[in-house]
């Protein structure tokens, strides 16, 4: 489909996705981040904007049925190529001489991502290209749905955005099921612009009746910030 065919909105989210950091946390830091059952085996998670996270990898190797959702999926290799370029500008705005930036050898990057890599390789079919805000899954499919630097990180410059992949989360959980979504720090100006954690909070809380919300601080690389949970009732 041609950019010109989509809604307004889809359009957007395709530049945004084109435009965005691409990063792949570890499962040593979102092991951390999210509160999951001891024994995951059998759960349906799935893992929205997941980046090279080796997050599903993980799970999966836990006996969970884990899927990762990315519109970068489409072309892991151009993926990649962002991941490394997000990192190095990272590194540069920390204060990193650009031509030491420039000198890390590729595969300082792919040590890192190995995992993720490897279990693409392996399991194709749980690396779905898809955007959050048409996920490919029916109704309350999943126990568990994630995202870190996805849902609210990728979407909160944008209401309209951020509420349509709130709502597809909300609605691909199962009754019962579990949203965790962050890290979210309100009011923050990041390099990507603000972030609308608070409006977001609230309008979830408005939904009392499909939804408990509650959120806890959890310290981010020196960021003060949030885990929102969601049970879906
Ligand atoms: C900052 S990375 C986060 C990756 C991972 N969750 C982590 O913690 O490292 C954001 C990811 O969102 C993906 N993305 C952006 N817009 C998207 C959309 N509309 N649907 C699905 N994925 C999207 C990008 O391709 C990118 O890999």
């Amino acid at each position: 489909m041609s950019i010109a065919e989509l809604t307004p909105i889809e359009a957007k989210a395709r530049i945004v996705a084109q435009e965005c950091d691409v990063t792949g946390n570890r499962w040593e830091v979102l092991s951390d981040f999210y509160k999951l059952p001891h024994d995951v085996a059998g759960l349906r998670i799935v893992d929205i904007c997941a980046g090279e996270s080796d997050l599903t990898a993980v799970l999966t190797d836990l006996g969970a049925d884990a899927v990762a959702v990315d519109m970068g999926y489409v072309d892991p290799n151009l993926l990649h190529q962002r991941k490394i370029r997000t990192f190095k500008s990272g590194l540069i705005r920390s204060g990193l001489d650009p031509e030491s930036v420039a000198r890390i050898q590729p595969a300082e990057f792919e040590r890192d991502t190995q995992r993720f890599m490897r279990s693409f390789v392996r399991n194709p079919e749980r690396y779905i290209s898809a955007s959050a805000l048409a996920l490919p899954f029916e109704e309350g499919r999943f126990d568990h749905v994630l995202s870190f630097f996805g849902i609210v990180g990728v979407f909160e410059e944008d209401m309209q955005m951020l509420r349509k992949a709130m709502n597809e989360a909300i609605r691909v959980t199962k009754p019962g099921g579990q949203i965790q979504i962050g890290p979210a720090a309100d009011g923050t100006q990041t390099h990507q612009g603000r972030i609308n954690t608070g409006r977001l909070v609230t309008e979830l809380m408005a939904r009392g009746d499909r939804l408990a919300v509650s959120t806890e601080f959890f310290e981010f690389r020196g960021l003060g910030s949030q885990r929102i949970t969601m049970v879906k009732k």
